[in-house]
């Protein structure tokens, strides 16, 4: 690689939080919607109570990079194809949430993580990422917006996780609860149950009241790491146990175990992947991202089964749960392709 190739390399990475937090405040002034009809700096400025000066550099900065287009002979700004996508409700929010400023804050604390058992948010501000959101509303509903996002965006297809033929199934750590309203809405049978921290459990009954299906689902606060309760014929947990080290996951796992029957079914759903699997680079990303924030960690499909034997499951197989339209040729850098779900049962 020629030493310019490389600077140039190196200069992108110096400057991509830029585009980040660039485009969440664009998201954040709504600047896509806005820009359905080509408008000009004076008129977004008036829409937005953005600073004339200040809204036309941040739309040329983005403008470099294929955010947003200027035509000089109108002097109107519009969408590029990149940010016309941008106006679609759950997609804004997903993307919003993961340019959260928040999370730039936590890494200023990552040259110390390298070297620390601690997460960034422990370093940063002496308390656990989950713990963080009790006395923080705001940023919890952030938070859990984002992760209905997340469900919306990249799961919420019609793939059967084979769940059609159980009566009573729990979602463990089931944060906004639109997984369960998801699978719930599609089989008219099952009575469901979501456990969550009690912080969680209120946003969690309003949106399942929203869906008016409280009579089917029900909100219980607890403790996936001191016990899991019993009575249910399968038990979900998704984008949960990415979150914590091995040690807490076989805890979760144990409790689970003790809470069905033998030929209970768990559907373990997360990120996974190695260098085996076609989304090797997303895989490492998001490693990254849950160890620093959590201490979390993203497993191959080894490690799993691993996990799952030990904890006195038999894996029946593991496969991409992602839509259907995100898996193509491009899924070694497509983000939306590293999602799976490990099928057990317990034994
Ligand atoms: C990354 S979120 C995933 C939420 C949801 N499953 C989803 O996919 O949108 C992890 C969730 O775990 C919950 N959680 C964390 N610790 C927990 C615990 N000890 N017991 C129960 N839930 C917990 C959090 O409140 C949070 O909602």
């Amino acid at each position: 690689m020629e030493q310019t190739e490389a600077l140039s390399k190196i200069y992108k990475a110096a400057y991509a939080p830029f585009f980040g937090i660039m485009l969440y405040t664009a998201l954040d002034l709504n600047l896509p919607s806005l820009l359905q009809q080509p408008k000009t700096v004076s008129e977004l400025a008036e829409l937005t109570s953005a600073l004339p000066n200040k809204l036309d550099r941040l739309l040329m900065a983005l403008e470099v990079d294929g955010y947003f287009s200027f035509n000089p002979e109108t002097n109107q700004w519009s969408n590029s194809p990149t940010t016309a996508v941008l106006t679609e409700e759950s997609l804004k929010r997903l993307i919003k949430y993961l340019f959260w400023p928040f999370k730039y804050d936590i890494l200023c604390s990552f040259p110390e993580w390298v070297k620390s058992e601690k997460s960034c948010p422990e370093l940063r501000f002496g308390c656990h990422y989950y713990e963080g959101f009790k006395n923080n509303p705001e940023l919890l509903k952030t938070f859990q917006g984002g992760m209905q996002s997340m469900t919306t965006v990249w799961n919420s297809g019609s793939k059967d996780i084979g769940v059609g033929d159980c009566e009573r199934v729990l979602e463990i750590a089931g944060g906004n609860g639109s997984f369960m309203i998801h699978f719930a809405s599609q089989y008219p049978k099952m009575i469901a149950t979501v456990l969550e921290r009690p912080e969680v459990v209120p946003i969690c009954r309003r949106n399942i009241e929203n869906h008016n299906l409280q009579d089917r689902i029900s909100v219980i606060e607890g403790d996936m790491f001191e016990n899991v309760p019993s009575g249910y014929d399968c038990i979900i947990i998704k984008h949960a146990l990415i979150d914590w080290e091995n040690d807490k996951v076989k805890t979760v796992l144990a409790n689970i175990r003790s809470a069905l029957n033998v030929g209970g079914k768990l559907k373990w759903f997360d990120v996974f992947g190695g260098r085996n699997t076609r989304n090797y680079f997303w895989s490492r990303v998001m490693d990254m991202h849950l160890g620093t924030i959590l201490n979390g960690r993203v497993r191959t499909l080894e490690e799993v089964e691993k996990l799952l034997t030990e904890s006195g499951f038999r894996m029946e197989n593991i496969e991409i749960f992602t839509r259907d339209e995100f898996v193509n040729e491009e899924m070694e850098i497509n983000p939306e392709a590293s999602e799976y779900i490990a099928h057990a049962v317990a034994i």
